[in-house]
């Protein structure tokens, strides 16, 4: 497909949200991300409602919007597996590792997409890196352990900042909070997100390598990329 090189972001979310379509199997639960790239996926989800079963939902934001359309939204409890998981991501390295939790969802997201076969990313293309870190790694922590997550994350040559909205502490779907976590060069992610997930009160640490995307579905101007992983 050619597109012009003039679509904005959101058209190229748009375009890999339609794009996504095709790696539904019919008749199944479909996994579903959060964030707006995803947003658009549920909204050409709409377009084809009757030919999944249901979804599973990596927040309550998707979930309202999901039901909105009509699509019935299962527990995770439910399922035992999902053919697909369909989400974006914050960024995506050259082996399909990524950064993810910038819409706060990251625990929830790391659950469901644990659940599918296969894991596809929708991105536009300033998404894609060689090295991840340049983005605040996003980590949902336990509060009263933040403190001292922060000078772990000191002692690796990082700065943590808790994550606010409107002047608070942003409290995540699971009651925790985030630190976004910047001046990290990410060289190894698979070594950091095992090392990050063994500290005490980290929920979940927003590196997705045990857990990478399968597909990448990258909007660029000259249409929609696909690269497997
Ligand atoms: C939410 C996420 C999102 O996938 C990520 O933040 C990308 O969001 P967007 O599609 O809005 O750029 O991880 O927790």
């Amino acid at each position: 497909m050619t597109t012009s090189p003039s679509l904005t972001q959101d058209e190229l979310k748009a375009l890999v949200g339609q794009a996504a379509l095709r790696y539904i199997v019919p008749g199944e639960i479909v996994g579903v991300g959060t964030g707006s790239t995803v947003n658009k996926f549920i909204d050409a989800l709409a377009t084809v409602k009757d030919q999944v079963r249901g979804a599973v939902s990596s927040s309550v934001a998707s979930t309202e919007r999901l039901r909105a359309i009509g699509i019935p939204v299962f527990d995770a409890n439910e399922v035992e597996q999902l053919g697909v998981y369909i989400d974006g991501a914050d960024e995506i390295d050259g082996q399909g590792h990524m950064v993810k939790g910038g819409g706060a969802a990251l625990t929830r997201e790391k659950i469901v997409a644990a659940l599918a076969r296969q894991f596809v990313c929708i991105a536009d293309a300033s998404k894609l890196v060689d090295t991840l870190g340049r983005y605040p790694l996003p980590v949902e922590v336990i509060p009263m352990a933040s403190a001292h997550i922060v000078r772990r994350f000191a002692a690796l040559g990082g700065t943590a900042a808790l994550r606010l909205q409107a002047g608070q502490p942003l409290v995540t779907d699971n009651g925790q909070h985030i630190l976004d976590v910047t001046g990290l060069s990410i060289t190894d992610p698979l070594a950091l997100e095992s090392e990050i997930n063994q500290w005490p009160g980290v929920v979940t640490v927003g590196i997705f390598a045990r857990q990478k995307a399968s597909v990448c579905l990258l909007g660029t101007a000259q249409g929609v990329r696909i690269l497997t992983y």
